[in-house]
């Protein structure tokens, strides 16, 4: 028997769920997932020390990338007839190594930006309970292991992720009533930013626009298309779109360019009311309003971040526990994770483990650190997305219900734009994204591929 580590597995709709999801709902529920942290906590730490207010552009240049990338997965979402991902499209297009690679991808990605935008959300929660109760958490309990700064342990971030993985375990989701009424308050949010800060913008703080050159834009832009990921997951529910090959391409972009028109915004604001050497700090928002000494105001988005921030997390948390429940169900990844709770009915090992491991990286590591490393996973996984586009094309029996338009130059662009994302990462980035690589590849060679449910077939 010949070594086939490039199986693909057929996938057959299940046809048990019902079709009546429509645009409007998967662009809401896009713009759920997407808006969190990223604008929130990055935005202003990118370019104090990246970018300045040139961040703009690299808000651009991933709208650019990402907006492709969007495309693309409306492609293979509308012709393949399940709700699936990056693994299960790539699991049916270009063999098993290559979709364990990117599931195993998706793992850090969720995982990862669970802990990262957890460690945003407690920069708000600090900010809040200092504003309006006037709490102040003990210097060794905020943040991040670093003993120069006398720093141990973000307390909130870990308590927050153990609580949201409670809630997981119990296996309680937010209602579509819930969910909506999040997404209003974002945007509510953003655009209360918006409104009172804009009359204060100061031009000259503009003056200054690229004070660390293109370069500082190009690092930058791997670190803030951090603020764009979760737009799969309109794409995870693609068999339950009426209308895929009009609706699904609709929620993708629709939510993507939503988001993208308020980071634009968004971030030349922030950086024209102050300038840009002052905001790194892990609320620039709030700190914003603060700086113009508009304090209720300045609260309201604190509460306003803490909230939206919270169901981001909720979001991210059930994508890692269900990845791994599909990757352990394909009999890649041990088979005890696929197990279910006897009364909860939810994956509760990896629920278990997740909120324990996580809650340590959220506790322990820099929100930065986090991001990069969930940006170059996903980055990956966007780009095996945009190859499985490239090579499906050249083949008479693929027949996806929407194709992507202008598929020859976009594709490149958007293969070479991220590229261009990924080479700005620092090596550090890159050691870590290869260390967990190898352990994949190790779990494959000796678990994944001897245990596929392909191989028993
Ligand atoms: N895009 C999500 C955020 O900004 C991960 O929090």
């Amino acid at each position: 028997m010949g070594l086939n580590i490039f199986r693909k597995k057929t996938y057959v709709p299940e046809n048990k769920l019902s079709k009546d999801i429509k645009a409007l709902e998967l662009v809401l529920m896009g713009v759920g997932a997407i808006i969190g942290a990223g604008i929130f906590v990055i935005t202003g730490m990118a370019s104090a020390t990246m970018a300045g207010p040139g961040i703009v552009l690299s808000f651009i240049l991933g709208a650019v990338s990402l907006g492709i990338s969007a495309l693309a997965y409306a492609e293979l979402g509308s012709s393949i007839p399940i709700s699936g991902s990056a693994y299960s499209y790539t699991y049916s297009f270009l063999g098993e190594i290559v979709a364990w690679l990117v599931g195993w991808n998706l793992v850090l990605e969720y995982g990862i930006s669970t802990a990262a935008v957890a460690v945003g959300w407690s920069s708000y929660f600090r900010s809040f309970l200092k504003n309006t109760f006037n709490i102040v958490v003990p210097q060794a309990l905020s943040g991040a292991f670093d003993m120069h700064k006398g720093t141990y342990i973000d307390i909130y971030a870990s308590l927050i992720i153990i609580i949201m993985f409670g809630i997981l375990l119990l296996g309680i989701k937010e209602s579509a009533f819930v969910s909506s009424a999040i997404v209003i308050i974002k945007i509510l949010v953003l655009v209360i930013f918006i409104v009172f800060a804009i009359p204060h913008i100061n031009i000259s703080n503009y003056k200054e626009f690229l004070p660390f050159g293109i370069a500082g834009v190009w690092h930058a832009t791997g670190l803030i298309v951090f603020a764009y990921l979760g737009f799969d997951a309109v794409s995870t529910v693609a068999e339950e779109v009426k209308y895929p090959q009009r609706d699904l391409p609709i929620g993708l972009i629709g939510s993507l360019s939503l988001s993208t028109i308020f980071y634009i915004i968004v971030s030349l604001t922030l950086t024209g009311v102050v300038n840009y050497k002052e905001l790194n700090v892990p609320d620039a928002l709030s700190f914003a309003m603060e700086k113009l000494h508009m304090y209720t105001i300045s609260n309201i988005i604190s509460i306003g971040a803490v909230i939206t921030i919270t169901s981001v997390i909720m979001v991210m948390g059930l994508g890692f526990t269900r990845i791994i429940y599909a990757l352990s169900r394909d009999g890649l990844f041990f088979e005890s994770f696929s197990q279910l709770h006897p009364v909860f009915n939810t994956p509760y090992k990896s629920t278990i483990l997740g909120g324990i491991l996580l809650s340590l990286a959220a506790g322990f590591f820099p929100l930065k650190d986090l991001a990069q490393l969930v940006n170059i996973g996903t980055l990956f996984a966007y780009f095996m997305v945009g190859i499985s586009v490239i090579l499906l094309r050249k083949n008479p029996n693929y027949k996806p219900k929407f194709r992507m338009p202008f598929a020859k130059i976009l594709l490149p662009i958007n293969l070479v734009t991220l590229l261009l994302i990924i080479s700005g990462l620092p090596m550090l980035t890159w050691i870590r994204f290869l260390i967990w690589c190898i352990i994949g590849l190790l779990i494959y060679i000796f678990y994944g591929y001897k245990n596929s449910k392909l191989q028993k077939e």
